[in-house]
């Protein structure tokens, strides 16, 4: 017995007083995470591919990140933004800013996701004097009101707050697997078409400030966007002076087996927003531009009491220092393409896989009812991810229609970890009726 389990049953004390509002993927109670197991009240363990939704990038209690924070704690807490410059936040804007490709130098530290979606689309707002944006259907980029009038992958993301944000204009994402029977170029070609024809019937280009996108779509079912559409944006942008926005906040930090996935398409937006894995579980988000962007953007144009709080930068220097000193980019290319490899020999005796896709550890695995119609199947989804669960694996869905069972280990996973996940998949869905 794990001498930290407690026995206890969170969801009973939780009921009465927790809100009823947050989602839930499962209802476990959660005691520990060490490595890459976390562990429930009753001491049982759990590979985790799941990661709080991509977040622990090196699994839980990482040594270093944990000592940075011990050392950070002792030294200085209190966010200092407002009044000054603390070590780590000036340290980690140097090396944050070291891992993207020029032009993008400049760094402000914000909290969550959301709020590096909320600060992007002001700067590039006030940068360019235009309203319009253009987002991308099945995108999720948060639930701030800014970010909620972005997102799609969804109804209830957007279902009664509105009005919403107005010169928000939602495109088609080239979803091949999804909308365009597996044809990427078809998809390309359609969605382009869609931006065309945007500019010609309803909002000149020279109205629309900023184009935002995720390089893989995340919540919206694991899509990678194809090379020649980002490629097509990243010209379209230069060509009109929009802000090319890539949302990196699930993508990042080496997750697609590149530490950006942008840099897939050999492509540099205009600006990066990033959360999530950044502090390994700490909360702090960024956005990275060009610093005349931020410049023109103005002194006090924006800003966040707890924007690069210190112990969220102390950890985030550990994850950065240990991405490179452990090769992690590289090492979520090769393991990535081991699950890949393994997932494609299950989907290949299993026709209730209808698609495996995904750049490095950033995995889809769609389930189908019939893989000629790819008519989505959500109940398989979720008995897959309950089944791996009670098997000891943590994996998560998602997509529109729930259908999509994501992978996301962390980038530091060994070979040995892999081989164990896929073994679970695969016994749990072959247990699972036809
Ligand atoms: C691509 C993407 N953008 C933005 C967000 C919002 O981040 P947060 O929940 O930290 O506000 C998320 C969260 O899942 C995300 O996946």
């Amino acid at each position: 017995m794990d001498p930290q389990a407690s026995g206890i049953d969170l969801g009973a004390i939780a009921g009465p007083n927790l809100t009823p509002v947050l989602g839930r993927y499962f209802e476990r109670s959660w005691s520990h995470g060490i490595g890459h197991r976390l562990y429930d009240t009753d001491g049982k363990a759990y590979l985790d591919f799941a990661n709080g939704i991509a977040v622990s990038a090196l699994g839980h209690r990482h040594p270093a990140v944990t000592r940075a924070i011990h050392e950070q704690v002792d030294r200085l807490i209190v966010p200092t933004a407002a009044i000054g410059f603390s070590e780590p936040v000036v340290r980690l804007a140097a090396e944050l800013a070291g891992t993207f490709p020029a032009p993008l130098d400049t760094v402000m530290f914000l909290n969550s996701g959301s709020e590096a979606i909320e600060a992007a689309l002001k700067l590039a707002r006030r940068t360019t004097g235009r309203a319009g944006i253009v987002a991308f259907r099945g995108g999720f980029h948060g639930r701030t009101f800014g970010a909620a009038s972005v997102t799609s992958s969804a109804l209830n993301y957007r279902a009664g707050y509105e009005p919403l944000l107005p010169g928000v204009h939602l495109l088609p994402f080239p979803a091949a697997y999804r909308d365009f029977g597996g044809d990427e170029d078809r998809a390309t070609t359609t969605c382009l078409a869609a931006l065309d024809e945007l500019v010609r019937t309803t909002i000149p280009a020279e109205a629309i400030g900023s184009i935002l996108i995720e390089p893989v779509q995340g919540e919206g079912g694991y899509y990678p966007a194809p090379i020649r559409f980002l490629q097509a944006l990243r010209e379209f942008s230069t060509a009109h002076g929009i802000i090319l926005i890539a949302d990196e906040v699930q993508t990042g930090y080496g997750r697609t087996g590149r530490m950006w996935s942008f840099e897939r398409a050999g492509i540099v937006p205009d600006v990066v927003c990033v959360a999530k894995a950044i502090a390994n579980g700490l909360p702090l988000s960024a956005i990275v531009s060009r610093r005349e962007l931020q410049v023109r953007w103005g002194r006090s144009a924006h800003g966040s009491t707890y924007g690069g709080n210190p112990v969220a930068c102390a950890a985030a220097l550990a994850v950065l220092a240990t991405i490179k000193s452990e090769n992690l980019v590289e090492n979520a290319a090769a393991r990535g393409a081991e699950l890949s490899r393994g997932l494609g020999a299950i989907a290949a005796e299993d026709p209730r896989i209808g698609d495996v896709r995904g750049p490095g550890l950033m995995i889809g695995i769609e389930l189908v009812k019939d893989h000629a119609t790819r008519e989505p199947d959500g109940d398989l989804a979720s008995a897959l991810m309950a089944g791996c669960a009670d098997a000891g694996l943590l994996v998560l869905s998602c997509g529109r229609d729930h259908n999509v069972i994501r992978l996301i280990p962390p980038i530091d996973v060994s070979p040995e970890e892999v081989g164990e996940a896929l073994g679970i998949l695969d016994r749990t869905l072959a247990s699972l009726p036809r």
